[in-house]
């Protein structure tokens, strides 16, 4: 069993599953309350993609059991460390899947799925010649839009500038299918904060600013 940074024992029994394990992509989209054992399949179901250490799921999990939230992280320590954390809370509305997001999304998630879409503070890719890593530009949000259902959203917040700016040229690429709104902290957020992820925790103490918007499907 791996071992945290201090040396404790990380179990992701039950709360965590692999990309490795999915049925092959080619088969189409899955049943994701049953494939990821939600105990409550039938309630709505929020995806939060890059959830590193899982605290913005773990807090608004805790409070909200009727809805389930599933996080996508591509680092294996983040992941196992948000699933054993998800395990210790006995959040039976958390899961935790070590995959590439966006292999995920576009293959796996069936239409409709999703009430809301979670990207607190994803990677920047500062350097020109890697914009094209960036996780939020068009042609992924046309993708993401038809396994949101009806109403759904992508809720984003980010520190960095450039890459809001982009994020906002992009919105408007697809303003065809989403409306774009003023940011709105989660439920769980402190009373100070955006949205009270690790990240924001660590680099607000910099007093750096944080930006957010979130898109409506139309
Ligand atoms: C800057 S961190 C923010 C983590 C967390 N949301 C927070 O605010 O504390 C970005 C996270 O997104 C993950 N990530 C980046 N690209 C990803 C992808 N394509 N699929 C899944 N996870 C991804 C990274 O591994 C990293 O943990």
């Amino acid at each position: 069993m791996a071992l945290s940074a201090h040396g404790r024992e990380l179990d992701v029994t039950g709360y965590g599953r692999l990309q490795e394990d999915l049925p092959p992509f080619e088969a189409g989209p899955i049943d994701l309350a049953a494939w990821f054992g939600f105990e409550e399949p039938q309630q709505p179901l929020e995806l939060e993609i890059g959830s590193g250490k899982g605290t913005f799921l773990v807090q608004q999990a805790q409070r909200f059991p009727g809805v389930n939230y599933l996080g996508v992280e591509w680092a294996r320590a983040y992941w196992r460390h948000a699933a054993d954390r998800a395990r210790r809370h006995g959040l039976n509305n958390v899961r935790l899947l070590r995959a590439e997001a966006g292999f995920f999304v576009r293959h796996f998630i069936p239409d409709g799925a999703l009430r809301q879409v979670h990207v607190y503070f994803p990677d920047p890719w500062p350097k020109a010649r890697h914009h094209k890593r960036r996780l939020l530009q068009e042609p992924f949000l046309r993708e993401l839009h038809p396994r949101l259902a009806r109403g759904g959203a992508v809720r984003i917040a980010t520190d960095h500038q450039d890459y809001f700016a982009w994020i906002e040229e992009h919105a408007g690429r697809v303003a065809d299918l989403y409306e774009r709104l003023p940011f709105e902290s989660p439920e769980s957020a402190g009373a100070d904060e955006l949205v009270g992820t690790n990240f924001e925790r660590k680099y607000r103490r910099e007093g750096r600013p944080f930006h957010g918007l979130i898109l409506r499907t139309r």
